[in-house]
């Protein structure tokens, strides 16, 4: 099982923070954001992995990683997204690292507080396809939202105005290799990028996206008021240890 930590993007909802440097880089408590998806994907037992930045700073990236010595590893691979495409876009770029290997995808500004070790057995056994994770909100407009009857995920909508469920589609996505050809047919959605949304409703159109529920706490960075939020939840994660 691969892994990719996907810290691409502008982080323009963060500006002036983002204006010389890269979201993905600013401080969580402790530690530059970054650290927090990596860590997620090395405690899962995930050694192969791929970063994936652009915008401001990327090259502030390996001065910051290495070889990823910090976190256990030999090596990190590194790749450069041009612009703001889109989150699908930013994993077109891993197509040659996975190798055809199953992926772990997780956005670089998703913080959690437990293990997804559990939920990567689960895909390891899969035979083929996606499985996503979703996580209980109080705000899930802000989120890609599953519509859910019966148990199952009948279609996922991107930041919806009413939402048809509670759950956010967490940015921890596990693929098969199927998701390069996937990609490769995305037309822009309206905020002109490629949707990682798109990409996991054709899973499900396929009958091929299953899903978990994350254990612990859940949140992005990419606002304010995230921003402000990741701080505290990690601040009182370490304190308790
Ligand atoms: O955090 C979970 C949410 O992330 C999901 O519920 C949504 O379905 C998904 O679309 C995404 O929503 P956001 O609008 O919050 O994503 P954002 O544009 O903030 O990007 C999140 C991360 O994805 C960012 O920290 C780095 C990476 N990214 C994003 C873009 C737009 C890239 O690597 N390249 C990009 O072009």
């Amino acid at each position: 099982m691969k892994g990719v930590v996907l810290a691409g993007g502008l982080g323009t909802r963060l500006y002036p923070l983002t204006k010389v440097t890269n979201k993905h880089l600013l401080p969580i408590y402790n530690k530059p954001m970054i650290y927090y998806p990596i860590q997620t994907l090395v405690e899962a037992g995930i050694r192969d992995i791929l970063i994936v930045t652009g915008g401001n700073s990327a090259g502030d990236f390996l001065r910051l990683l290495g070889n990823g010595k910090e976190f256990g590893l030999s090596h990190l691979s590194f790749v450069y997204q041009e612009g703001e495409r889109g989150i699908a876009d930013a994993l077109s770029l891993a197509e040659h690292f996975s190798d055809s290997d199953k992926m772990v995808v997780i956005l670089g500004d998703n913080i959690i507080e437990k293990s997804i070790k559990h939920e990567v057995k689960i895909f390891e056994k899969q035979e083929k396809g996606a499985r996503i994770l979703l996580k209980e909100v109080e705000n899930p407009e802000r989120f890609g939202v599953p519509e859910i009857k019966d148990g199952k995920i009948i279609r996922i909508i991107e930041k919806p105005k009413i939402p048809p469920s509670n759950y956010a589609v967490t940015g921890i996505y596990m693929y098969d290799n199927q998701v390069f050809d996937i990609i490769r047919t995305l037309k822009p959605s309206e905020r002109g990028e490629l949707e990682i949304t798109d990409v996991n409703n054709r899973y499900l159109e396929m009958g091929q996206l299953t899903y978990g529920i994350l254990d612990g706490w859940w949140t992005d960075a990419g606002t304010f008021e995230s921003l402000l939020r990741a701080n505290i939840l990690v601040a009182e994660k370490e304190k308790r240890k």
